[in-house]
Parts: C-alpha cells; sequence; structure tokens
C-alpha cells in the first residue's frame, strides 16, 4: 500500500547546491548567486516597507511588480505573469502542459529542475543531448516534437547559448505541436534575448528572474512573458498568492534601477573573461560562458578531487556526476578578489 502515485515515489529528489549554514568563511561559487549587493532603491523600499501591509493578502497579480517590468521591458501587463523565482513557473508549466502521454523535450546536460517537473506530472521525457561543445541540437528537439520543450538560454552549467535564429526556428517548427519555454535566468550576463519572441509565436513562454542579475535569489521573485491565452491557462495552475506583498515591491523597485543590474553584470562578465583567461594559462580548458558562471576541467580531469580539495580550504564550486560533466566544475564568478582566492587554491 502506497499513499502516493506510483511516479512520486520512483523518482528522486530535487538536489539544491549546497547552502553552508555559516557564510562567513566560505567563498561560494556553486550556485551562480550574484557576489555584488542588489540595488540600493531595494534597500530604500524595504526600510519604508509598511508593516501593516503583513497583515492583509498581497495582490494575486502582483500587480506592482508586472506593471514595472511593463513599463521597463516595453511588454503590455497582459503578457507578464510573476512567480515566486522561476522555479515557480516551471512548476507551473509543467502541471499545465506536461502530463502521461504529453512529452517533455529538453537538450542535456541543462537545469535538473526540467526533468523533475516532468517525473512530477509522469510526462515521457527526451533528453536530447547537446553536440559536440555543446552546440545546440535544434534537428532532434524539433523531432521531439514534445508538448513542453525547455531551453536554459544561456544553458546552465555549460554556459554556451543557442542563436536567436536557431530558437525562432524551433519556435516556429513547435507552432501547433507544443510550448517552447526559453529559460533566461542567466540574459542579464549574455548577448541576446529572445524576449521578443512570444509577441510573434503563440506557443513561445519567455522566463526571467530577479535571482542572477539583480542578485536577489533569496527574494523570490521571477517572471513569464507570453501571449494572454497561454498565461490563462497558466493563472489555472497558480498558487493563490505565490508572490508576498515584500516581494512584489522590493522586485518592482530592483527592476526600476537597471543602471544597477547592468553595472554589476558589466563586471561580472570582465571577472568573467579574467577567470577564463587565468585558467586557461594553468591548463584548463573552459567552454566560452555567457552566463555568471563558467564551466571548465582541470587539466588532468579530476575534477572531483579538485572539488573537495576546495571544498575543504573553504571555497564551494560546483561537481554533477552527470557523465558527460564528471570530469567538470561549475564555477560562479565571483568578485575579483574572489576569484584570485580560487586560483591561489587549485
Ligand atoms: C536555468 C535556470 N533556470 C531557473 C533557475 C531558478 O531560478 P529562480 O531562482 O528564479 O527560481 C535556475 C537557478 O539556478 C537556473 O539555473
Amino acid at each position: 500500500m502506497s499513499y502516493f502515485r506510483d511516479n512520486i515515489e520512483a523518482m528522486a529528489a530535487y538536489v539544491p547546491g549546497e547552502q553552508p549554514a555559516s557564510r562567513e568563511r566560505v567563498i561560494k561559487l556553486n550556485t551562480n548567486e550574484n557576489p555584488y549587493p542588489p540595488s540600493p532603491a531595494v534597500a530604500r523600499r524595504l526600510r519604508e516597507f509598511s508593516f501593516d501591509a503583513l497583515r492583509v493578502y498581497p495582490d494575486p497579480r502582483a500587480g506592482v511588480f508586472v506593471q514595472a517590468v511593463s513599463e521597463v521591458l516595453g511588454i503590455p501587463r497582459d503578457r507578464i505573469q510573476a512567480g515566486n523565482g522561476s522555479d515557480n513557473l516551471l512548476v507551473m508549466i509543467a502541471r499545465a502542459a506536461a502530463g502521461p502521454g504529453r512529452r517533455v523535450a529538453y537538450p542535456g546536460p541543462t537545469f535538473p529542475f526540467y526533468e523533475t517537473q516532468a517525473l512530477v506530472e509522469a510526462a515521457e521525457i527526451v533528453e536530447v543531448p547537446f553536440e559536440a561543445d555543446y552546440a545546440f541540437p535544434l534537428q532532434d528537439l524539433l523531432a521531439a516534437r514534445a508538448a513542453v520543450t525547455f531551453v536554459a538560454n544561456p544553458n546552465s552549467p555549460t554556459g554556451t547559448t543557442a542563436s536567436l535564429e536557431q530558437l525562432e526556428t524551433l519556435a516556429r517548427g513547435l507552432q501547433g505541436v507544443g510550448l517552447l519555454v526559453i529559460d533566461e535566468a542567466y540574459v542579464d550576463f549574455a548577448e541576446a534575448t529572445a524576449i521578443e519572441l512570444p509577441a510573434r509565436y503563440e506557443n513561445v513562454v519567455v522566463l526571467r528572474t530577479l535571482s542572477k542579475g539583480y542578485s536577489l535569489a533569496g527574494l523570490r521573485l521571477g517572471f513569464a512573458v507570453a501571449q494572454p491565452g497561454v498565461l490563462r491557462e497558466l493563472w489555472k495552475t497558480k498558487e493563490i498568492y505565490n508572490v508576498s506583498s515584500l516581494t512584489e515591491q522590493l522586485g518592482a523597485a530592483a527592476v526600476r534601477d537597471q543602471d544597477s543590474m547592468r553595472a554589476n553584470a558589466a563586471k561580472i562578465r570582465q571577472s568573467r573573461a579574467k577567470l577564463a583567461a587565468d585558467l586557461q594559462a594553468l591548463g584548463w580548458s573552459v567552454w566560452p560562458s555567457q552566463a555568471n558562471f563558467i564551466l571548465a576541467r582541470p587539466p588532468r580531469g579530476n575534477a572531483r578531487e579538485v572539488y573537495e580539495a576546495l571544498k575543504a580550504g573553504g571555497i564551494l564550486v560546483r561537481y554533477f556526476q552527470h557523465t558527460d560533466l564528471a570530469d567538470k566544475l561549475r564555477i560562479t564568478i565571483g568578485t575579483d578578489e574572489q576569484n584570485a582566492e580560487l586560483l591561489k587554491r587549485i
């Protein structure tokens, strides 16, 4: 006798990156957080936030945040849905569009939460391997003809990207077949965005988060951009109050301060280039990244050993057991001082 669905019992839980209890002496380069503080406008809004506002329920549409996104990105409000992190939007999409007999596809290796959600919904999973050096497997994704295709762009943990032409070809090919979810969690560090695609393709959803570029991973806020008909279906699967009043207000302050986000992202891009060059000078292989991390292979491929040694010395990076990744590490870009410390210890 089991109290649970077979697929839930059979699946493994998502394993988040380590969050050490004490951050004090740990250099944390394992979960792609931003090393710089959020916008000072967020701190101001936090100080002004009304204590009494906590007594009542938040706006189920997170209207103040949605309005800010709408003005900053020039997208109508009825094409924006807020979520408790982009995780929450991924769950809503999977609930609404995946399920038994409804296929979920993604290139692999990628963000493992796509698989988690497909397993929760008992969907059929097609993981399409990237081509050599993580080139985007466009034809195989088209051929999978999935009800939901997830593409993290830039991809994690590789940092590599699909071109806008490839994404548009995929969107066109999947019209009438399934949703194309373009997860732009790392777009603030990248050269291009697909944010214009949902206006032209009714099957495209673009996801954004405030966790990376805006340094607000602890706040839990993201949003989806899609046509109103798509968002109407996602709405049905949403928790009633998925974004808290405080989150809504602080998120609005953050997106209205684009200068602060852009300045931090520019610093991170510079540090990314320097860290990649420094690692290469030490004999590491580094894949070209457009995200706030790099995938890198130590000269002897002994990634696990390097990970353990760094951890023992108080530096956390990410090691994955996935066969293709077992000889590589994903290293979040820290401040130049943190990156220098990492280089000293490898
Ligand atoms: C590709 C990708 N999408 C989504 C997320 C989750 O972001 P959020 O903090 O908005 O839930 C992550 C987190 O690391 C990610 O790597």
